[in-house]
């Protein structure tokens, strides 16, 4: 018994060797240590031995049977890392493609164009001032010398909030503010001359169509001085509009008119898709509208406490979803708002 032990044992060291994939080992350690295996098979048959060779082959069995465990551990060892290595080989898997890319998280179109504005300006010297978007009548429009009988103020363009909740009086009502110049009125209150300051924000209005949404955002701009002229506020605005839309572009001011400013200039910027030469875009004029904008009105002065015979400044405010669209060659603003993953991912 005790030689066909040790030829089990050599024969299984054979097979475990030259034994390929862990089925094989698996089948093996079946064969020798199972419950119906070979090592089983001598121990049932050791009852009827001698007790002196019962022990003799009890040990030696015991032995023989730590071996083989041994020896199937690293068998499967041995077989898993060369699977792995022929899976390697076989480029099931290429550790030479490419990664794939993260596409991580950016600004909202919006909120990059606002920020490149205020970087502009920031450029220029000028500070970033904000106010509240439930507005006072008064800083909206009283104080920036919009009489009482103006169309700005009519119901249609301008959404009124609730007195009851806001303490509001028939004389001072709430309004949600329909643009960004009332940060003008609260930075002077603020504050003692020089100004020089951009106030960005959202404003609201009673208006939704291709072109208009009922919350858009503003770009207002303020500076005051003494002795500021009409000169500097061209220069300012020339200065922003190659900043913003490229060094080429040229500027054009025409007469217009806002209660706040006098005199007042609405600003064109040569087409940035045609370069001025006519297009759809521009309705073949070559230009684009893009601001607001005139000399700060003796009124608002008043209103917001400064004297109209010591300084002198000018303001001027843009959309941000208008000069969006421009930049990016966007034909439909409600796409800005609709927060399409396919629309926003492109910018
Ligand atoms: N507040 C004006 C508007 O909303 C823009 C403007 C601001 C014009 C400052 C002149 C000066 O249209």
């Amino acid at each position: 018994m005790l030689e066909r032990l040790q030829s089990i044992t050599e024969t299984a060291n054979r097979e475990l060797e030259s034994a390929v994939g862990l089925e094989a080992v698996e089948a093996l350690r079946v064969k020798y240590l199972g419950k119906k295996g070979e090592l089983a098979g001598i121990m049932s048959g050791m009852g009827k031995l001698a007790p002196d060779e019962r022990r003799a082959l009890g040990e030696k069995a015991n032995v023989v049977k730590a071996e083989l465990e041994t020896k199937i551990s690293a068998a499967i060892l041995r077989v898993q890392e060369a699977a792995l290595e022929a899976e390697l080989k076989g480029a099931r898997i290429d550790v030479t493609l490419p990664g794939r890319g993260r596409t991580g998280g950016h600004r909202h179109p919006v909120s990059q164009t606002l920020e490149d504005i205020c970087a502009v300006f920031a450029r220029l010297g000028f500070v970033v001032e904000q106010g509240p978007e439930i507005e006072l009548d008064w800083y909206n429009f009283e104080a920036l010398n919009v009489p009482a009988d103006h169309p700005a103020r009519d119901m249609q363009d301008t959404f009124y909030v609730d007195g009851n909740t806001l303490q509001a009086s028939h004389a001072n009502p709430v309004v949600l503010r329909t643009h960004t110049s009332p940060v003008q009125i609260r930075t002077m209150l603020n504050q003692k001359p020089p100004v020089r300051a951009v106030m960005p924000g959202r404003v609201y209005r009673k208006d939704s169509d291709q072109t208009h949404t009922p919350m858009f955002h503003q770009v207002e701009g303020l500076l005051v001085d003494t002795k500021v002229t009409f000169a500097e506020l061209k220069g300012t605005l020339d200065a922003f509009a190659k900043a913003f839309f490229g060094a080429k572009s040229k500027t054009r001011f025409r007469p217009s008119f806002f209660p706040f400013t006098e005199p007042s200039a609405e600003v064109d910027v040569s087409c940035v898709f045609c370069s001025g030469k006519g297009c759809r875009v521009c309705k073949q004029t070559g230009w684009l509208e893009v601001l607001g904008s005139g000399m700060v009105h003796p009124n608002v002065f008043k209103h917001a406490g400064y004297d109209p015979s010591q300084v002198t400044g000018f303001a001027f405010g843009m959309g941000v979803e208008r000069l969006a669209m421009l930049r990016y060659g966007i034909d439909d603003l409600r796409t800005m708002f609709e927060n399409d993953y396919r629309f926003v991912a492109q910018f």
